[in-house]
């Protein structure tokens, strides 16, 4: 039997617990901040409490006596989850606080690479109340720039030239503001090209790619409005995606290799968990945009769902640190995800309104993210509320499988039809062959 502790409460999170329960050995122990009914229904038992709340998930830990702990997002990550288990003699999934700065601080990355000749860094500078004088000369030399705040901002910090602000000095004004919160901004060339995400585990020594997916960012079809957390993602049948090539991932993957084995050389810790590139393929080749110490959310659901291997086996080679001698495999199957949202979120999110699930497609799966079950049904809350994902022998079955189960979905609510559809495959593709200029 393996006793598992997971933490968090999110789509990912119900995926992750859904593929570790295909180990019939697996009990499920959560401890969430809200009621994720599919979490829940999974777990053996559950307590209900923030990421912050050191002294509660101690408890809850020291209660249950987990085999391992599976740290979902990077809320407890960045609060030091890792560190107070490890305290306790319960190895995680998940890097210690100190290692999480992969994705909690840009500036610790971005030097990372620097100092150990890693490809894959764009243009950067970094500045503090100390240097800031400096900030424009630098903004003068580069073209057209991104500001990214020092530390976890839930994905709305980021600022680029061109959609949050026009001038140089727009650039400025926002390195000034973020100044007042964060003790530093790093400022990047802006980079112009396809994103893709390359979801990493490792033990610290060995480093696995998953396959690659595409997320979407912004709120409505056609890539207009504001950007969210991810309104869906997909992935392809020959685990590389129409405009990514089998050099692309592996340039990712020898990035994330150097990474992992400078992050050890750097702290004297091997990281054991998930390192995530966001990467873009430029004319230049493949920039690194940023790293998460975490799985990705959609994308965590365009991965497990086909992966064979025992995620367990996987989780316990983490650990013992021998990912060498394992192969984790995946289905040959595309994915597409759909996420159902609020309507008016991200902005203005209609919370607390009921929503009912139809008839879904067989070979569809529903993960449950930002919505509580109360009595009389299901509820929005402000964030993504389901996760529709289909999966297929080739993209256009797993989009409309992926479509027929969001289209079930009824309420206040909205999601993008357009995601791993042909036209907006076409359009990525396109715009990859006008970056590469062929
Ligand atoms: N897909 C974006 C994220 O997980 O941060």
């Amino acid at each position: 039997m393996a006793k598992i502790l997971l933490v968090g409460n999110g789509a990912r999170e119900h995926c992750i617990a859904e593929t570790l329960c295909r180990n019939k050995n697996t009990i499920l122990h959560s401890y969430l901040k809200s009621k994720n009914p599919g979490i829940i229904s999974l777990s053996k038992g559950f307590e209900l409490g923030n990421y912050n709340d050191l002294e509660k998930v101690k408890d809850y830990a020291n209660k249950i006596k987990p085999d391992f702990a599976f740290i979902g997002p990077e809320e407890p990550l960045n609060n030091g989850a890792v560190d107070l288990l490890n305290k306790l003699k319960i190895n995680s999934i998940g890097p210690a606080k100190s290692l999480a700065r992969l994705e909690t601080s840009k500036s610790f990355t971005r030097n990372l690479l620097r100092k150990y000749k890693i490809e894959g860094n764009p243009e950067f500078g970094i500045f503090n109340e100390n240097n800031i004088g400096d900030a424009k000369k630098f903004l003068d030399g580069l073209g057209q720039c991104v500001i990214k705040p020092d530390g976890l901002t839930g994905g709305k910090g980021v600022k680029v030239q061109g959609d949050h602000f026009q001038t140089k000095k727009g650039a400025l004004d926002y390195c000034n503001e973020v100044l007042q919160t964060h003790p530093s901004v790093v400022v990047e060339e802006k980079l112009e090209g396809e994103e893709f995400s390359l979801q990493c585990l490792t033990d610290g020594k060995t480093v696995v790619a998953t396959p690659p997916a595409q997320d979407h960012k912004r709120a409505f079809n056609g890539d207009k409005g504001p950007n969210t957390g991810g309104m869906g993602s997909y992935s392809c049948e020959n685990h590389l995606l129409p405009f990514l090539t089998k050099k692309d991932v592996g340039e990712g993957l020898k990035i994330t290799q150097k990474a992992a084995e400078a992050i050890y050389k750097e702290t004297g810790e091997f990281y054991k968990g998930v390192m995530y590139g966001g990467f873009i393929i430029t004319k230049k080749g493949v920039r690194l945009l940023e790293y998460n110490a975490r799985l990705g959310d959609p994308e965590t659901m365009n991965v497990l769902p086909i992966m064979e291997t025992d995620f367990v086996e996987v989780c316990n080679a983490i650990i013992n640190q021998n990912l060498n001698k394992i192969k984790i495999k995946f289905q040959s199957k595309a994915t597409v995800c759909k996420y159902i949202v609020p309507k008016g979120y991200p902005d203005n999110p209609a919370k607390n309104e009921k929503i009912e699930i139809g008839a879904i497609p067989k070979d569809a799966r529903l993960y449950y993210a930002s919505v509580e079950q109360k009595e009389g049904g299901l509820y929005t809350t402000q964030s993504r509320a389901v996760a529709c994902l289909g999966i297929a022998d080739d993209l256009d079955d797993a989009e409309k499988i992926a479509e027929e189960t969001a289209k079930s979905v009824k309420g206040q609510v909205f999601y993008r039809e357009d995601i791993g559809t042909k036209k907006l495959i076409e359009k990525r593709v396109s715009h990859m062959k006008d970056v590469l200029g062929n």
